[in-house]
């Protein structure tokens, strides 16, 4: 074989073994997701692309992206920080590459560095053109203490967030990072990123399953939760008040029925809403924490006191006489608002949002004080009506001690009346 056959036998074997090294890169399958980071910028995006090596079962391939200029940048496998493995990069002590350090989310408190997964930070990582960049294979991450992932979902709960904007540069793994700036919630299906193991690649061109979010720094607000919350708090907070006062203070029974009707809706609405991010985020699917038992308790309570409301004034209009079951509407009524803004305060902190907590309770105060002191007002102006209707208001009225408002003028003092002296001068002397 003459050496210029081997050079092209070589070169052909190169084309070929590129071509297949190329093939076997496409192969990787992946799933990808981008948001908007820490602002509209594309280096400060959040992209995170998963692979699930069909050969392996405690392993996973990985790429990440997030802005340099936050002091660490972080995506976990979960539904929220507690229970979740958080994998949180930031810069290495020189600056020029970045460390990983794995973590395990215990709540609202900074992850703590487990030892029980490793990650093989590989070629390609680094900090590039102001993003930190991360290739990476994980081993023993496909389950930890409080959690795993589900390979099969193909909706597999994800979490990152930002750190504040500054630098910090450390190879420790379990260096101290603080709070994040932002945070946002996302979804990979898993299941069609499995088969030939590898780091994914994800090209700006890449039309992948799951791209942007809208915006999630700062925003941190879960759009299914927010809509449940504040349908909730809207019903029982201002609506059911609001038609409690239609009955007591306006004395307009067809007004009471429309607000409360409304109200009701608004709450068939908010718990369908709530069951449904539960179910679909898996925010305790079972629904069986303290927070949907009782939303599920109330939402009954405030149908059978709808039900029961109606069928009492049918029998008052037939009858014309007030039903004995309206006893029951008028104890349910109130149990089931009381109820509902007591669950308020439980979801509140079923979300870990203490800020939620105080501004609500504040609100509901000022509702309470509201709504007492125009109960209180209207019970005075009736029983003063009331009064001017009994024997002593008629007594008083015939013995012609016409005073206040319309009457005449008092005497004036000193005026053939009592005589003055001045005080101001002369004090009085006692003898
Ligand atoms: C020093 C470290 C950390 C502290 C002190 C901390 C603290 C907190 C606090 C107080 C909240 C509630 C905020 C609110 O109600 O808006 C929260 C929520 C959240 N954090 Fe962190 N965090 C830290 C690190 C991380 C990391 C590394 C991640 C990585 C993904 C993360 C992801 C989240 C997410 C997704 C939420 C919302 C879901 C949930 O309630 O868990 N956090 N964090
Ligand atoms: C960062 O470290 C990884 C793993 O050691 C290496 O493959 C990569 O080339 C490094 N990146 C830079 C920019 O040095
Ligand atoms: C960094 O960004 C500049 C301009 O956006 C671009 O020309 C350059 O190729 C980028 N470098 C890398 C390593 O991506
Ligand atoms: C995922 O699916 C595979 C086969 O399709 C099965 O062997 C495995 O048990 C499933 N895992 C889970 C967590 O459902
Ligand atoms: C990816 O983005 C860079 C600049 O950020 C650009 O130069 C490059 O052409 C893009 N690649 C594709 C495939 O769109
Ligand atoms: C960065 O994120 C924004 C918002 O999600 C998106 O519109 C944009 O296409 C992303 N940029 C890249 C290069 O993927």
């Amino acid at each position: 074989m003459s050496s210029l056959h081997q050079a092209r036998l070589w070169a052909l074997f190169t084309v070929l073994l590129s071509v297949f090294s190329l093939a076997a890169q496409a192969a990787v399958p992946a799933s990808t997701y981008v948001g908007m980071g820490s602002s509209s910028d594309a280096k400060d995006n959040v992209t995170v692309s998963v692979n699930v090596p069909s050969d392996s079962t405690d392993s996973l391939f990985y790429h990440f992206s997030g802005p340099s200029a936050q002091t660490w940048a972080a995506f976990g496998i979960g539904h929220q920080m507690s229970g979740a493995l958080i994998f949180v990069t930031y810069a290495s002590e020189d600056g020029n590459n970045v460390t990983v350090s794995p973590r395990l989310g215990v709540g609202h408190v900074m992850p703590q560095h487990t030892s029980d997964v490793t990650v093989d930070v590989l070629s390609g990582s680094g900090i590039v053109n102001g993003s930190f960049v991360v290739n990476a294979k994980c081993t023993g991450c496909r389950s930890w203490s409080g959690g795993s992932v589900n390979v099969n979902s193909s909706s597999q709960n994800f979490i990152w967030a930002l750190g504040p904007s500054g630098t910090l540069k450390s190879d420790d793994t379990s260096a101290t990072i603080s709070q994040h700036e932002g945070y946002n919630f996302f979804n990979l299906n898993l299941k069609d990123a499995t088969g030939t193991g590898g780091v994914p690649i994800v090209s700006n061109s890449t039309t992948d399953d799951n791209l942007n979010d809208g915006p999630g720094f700062g925003g941190h607000v879960n759009p299914g939760v927010a809509f449940h919350a504040f349908l909730m708090v809207a019903a029982f907070l201002v609506v059911f008040p609001t038609g409690y006062l239609a009955l007591r203070v306006f004395e307009r029974v067809w007004l009471h029925w429309g607000v409360q009707s409304f109200a009701l809706l608004m709450v068939c609405v908010g718990s369908a809403a709530g069951i449904g991010v539960s179910i679909r985020q898996s925010l305790t699917p079972s629904l069986k924490s303290g927070h949907q038992i009782l939303g599920l308790v109330v939402l009954a309570l405030a149908l059978t006191t709808w039900t029961v409301g109606l069928i009492g004034h049918r029998i008052y209009k037939k009858t014309k006489t007030p039903a004995k079951i309206m006893k029951g509407h008028r104890v349910l009524g109130p149990s089931t608002i009381l109820l509902g803004l007591v669950n308020c305060f439980v979801g509140f902190n079923f979300a870990s949002n203490n800020h939620g907590v105080i501004v609500f309770g504040i609100a509901m105060l000022l509702m309470f004080i509201i709504v007492g002191s125009l109960t209180f007002f209207n019970r005075r102006r009736k029983m003063r009506k009331g009064a001017m209707n009994t024997p002593a208001a008629f007594n008083f009225r015939e013995g012609g001690m016409e005073s206040g408002n319309g009457g005449p003028p008092p005497p004036l003092y000193g005026e053939g009346g009592i005589p003055l002296q001045s005080y101001a001068n002369t004090p009085p002397v006692y003898r």
